[in-house]
C-alpha cells in the first residue's frame, strides 16, 4: 500500500512515486489550518481533473506578503500527495534559469586548474544522480542559499567551459527545478514572476504553461506530466511594481485573491504558531493589525502589517515583553521609520480607540501574570 492512497483529494491513485519523490511531499504541520480558499482549489482541480481541456492546473495566488500564499501552495501538495517544490523568479532570470544548464565535463587535468571550491561543485554536479537539478545539487551538497546557487552555476557554467579543451569533450544537461516538476508531474511553486524582465524567458515559461504542451530541451523533447500544477505566487502590483504578463495570467484557469485573513483565522493561527492562548490580548492585537494594514494601504505606505509581524509580536508579549513597546519594534518599525507616516499609522489607531485597548491590556496582562505567579 503506497501512502498517497491515504490523501484526502487523489488526483492519479494509480501512480507510484519513488522514495525521493515521498519526501518532496508536504506534510501539515501542527498549527496548519485548512482555509476556505485551500478547499476551493482542491475541489476545482479534483473536479475538472479528467475533462480535458477543461483540467484545472495552473493556479495564480495574488495578495500581500505572509498572506498565506506559499503555505496554501504547500497544502495543495499535501492534499493532492503531489512532491512540492518551487523556483524564486528575479529580474534577470535568463533561458537556462528556466531550461536548465549545459556543462561540459573537465577531465581529471581540466578540474585542477581551478580553485579548490570550484572544483568540489563540480564534482558534486557531475556525481549527481539526475534527479536533483543543478541549483538543487548546489544547496543540498554544498549549502548553497538558492539565490547563491543560481549565480554560482552561472559562474561554473562559464569557467567549464573556458577549461573545457579538446573536441572530445563530453557535456552532460542539467533539468531546471521547473522542467523536472514539469516532466516528473510536481506541484511547482513559481514565485515573483513578475519581476523578470527578458520577454524571451517569459515566453519559455508561457510554453512551460501550456496544458497540452511539450519543451523543448538541448537533449530531447518533454511532454507536460498530467500531474504537473503549477501555483504562481505573486505580491499584489503596488504602484512602481510590474504587473504580471498578460499572457502568463491568461494561461491561468483558477485565480486566488489573497488577504490579511479574518480576525478569527488571525487569532486561530496565532494560537497555533505560538501556543500564547490569551484570546482577550489577541483580538485587541489582531485588530490593530488589520487597522494598521489598511491604514498603510490608504496613505500609500509601502510595508506591509501582515501575519508574520503579528505572530512575532504575540510571540514577544508571550516573552514578557510590553505590548505597547512592542507594538513599535515587532510591526510599526517593519512598516516604516518615517515619522510622517508613524503619525499617520498611530492616528488611524487612536481614532479606533485602540492604543487605549493596548494600554488596557498591558494592565490586564500583568494582573494575569500576577494570579499566575500566585498559584
Ligand atoms: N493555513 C494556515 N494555517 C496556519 N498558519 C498559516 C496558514 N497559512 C499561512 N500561515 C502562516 O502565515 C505565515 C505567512 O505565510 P506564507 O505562506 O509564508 O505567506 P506568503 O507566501 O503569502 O508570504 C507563515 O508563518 C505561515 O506558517
Ligand atoms: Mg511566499
Amino acid at each position: 500500500m503506497n501512502e498517497q492512497q491515504s490523501t484526502l483529494y487523489a488526483l492519479s491513485p494509480e501512480r507510484l512515486l519513488t522514495k525521493e519523490e515521498r519526501a518532496l511531499i508536504w506534510n501539515k504541520s501542527q498549527s496548519h489550518k485548512d482555509s476556505e480558499q485551500e478547499r476551493r482549489i482542491s475541489e476545482e482541480i479534483v473536479r475538472n481533473w479528467n475533462r480535458g481541456e477543461m483540467k484545472i492546473a495552473n493556479i495564480l495566488l495574488e495578495g500581500d506578503a505572509g498572506t498565506g500564499k506559499t503555505q496554501l501552495a504547500k497544502a495543495l501538495s499535501a492534499n493532492f500527495g503531489l512532491p512540492y517544490t518551487k523556483v524564486t523568479c528575479f529580474a534577470d532570470m535568463d533561458k537556462s534559469d528556466i531550461i536548465g544548464a549545459i556543462l561540459p565535463v573537465l577531465s581529471t587535468e581540466g578540474l585542477e586548474q581551478l580553485e579548490l571550491n570550484d572544483q568540489a561543485a563540480l564534482k558534486a554536479l557531475y556525481e549527481g544522480d539526475g534527479f536533483q537539478s543543478a541549483t538543487a545539487i548546489l544547496t543540498s551538497v554544498l549549502k548553497f542559499t538558492p539565490e547563491e546557487a543560481v549565480s554560482k552555476l552561472k559562474q561554473l557554467m562559464k569557467l567549464a567551459n573556458d577549461h573545457a579543451e579538446g573536441e572530445n569533450v563530453e557535456y552532460r544537461f542539467y533539468p531546471s527545478e521547473i522542467v523536472r516538476a514539469y516532466q516528473h508531474g510536481y506541484l511547482l511553486e513559481i514565485q515573483e514572476p513578475n519581476v523578470i524582465r527578458d520577454a524571451a524567458v517569459l515566453m519559455a515559461l508561457n510554453s512551460a504553461l501550456e496544458l497540452d504542451g511539450s519543451l523543448n530541451l538541448p537533449t530531447e523533447v518533454i511532454r507536460r506530466h498530467p500531474d504537473f500544477i503549477v501555483v504562481i505566487t505573486t505580491n499584489r502590483s503596488y504602484a512602481g511594481a510590474r504587473p504580471l504578463n498578460e499572457a502568463l495570467r491568461d494561461r491561468i484557469q483558477h485565480a486566488e485573491k489573497m488577504d490579511l485573513p479574518t480576525k478569527e483565522v488571525m487569532v486561530e493561527r496565532a494560537i497555533a504558531k505560538t501556543g500564547y492562548q490569551d484570546e482577550q490580548v489577541l483580538d485587541v492585537l489582531a485588530k490593530i493589525i488589520i487597522t494598521l494594514d489598511k491604514a498603510a494601504r490608504a496613505n500609500a505606505i509601502k510595508g506591509v502589517a501582515g501575519m508574520r509581524s503579528f505572530f512575532y509580536w504575540v510571540d514577544a508579549i508571550a516573552g514578557g515583553a510590553s505590548a505597547k513597546e512592542s507594538l513599535y519594534y515587532k510591526v510599526i518599525y517593519k512598516i516604516t521609520t518615517d515619522s510622517d507616516e508613524i503619525k499617520l499609522l498611530e492616528d488611524a489607531l487612536n481614532l479606533e480607540g485602540l492604543i487605549k485597548s493596548l494600554e488596557q491590556l498591558e494592565d490586564h496582562v500583568k494582573k494575569n501574570e500576577k494570579s499566575m505567579r500566585s498559584k
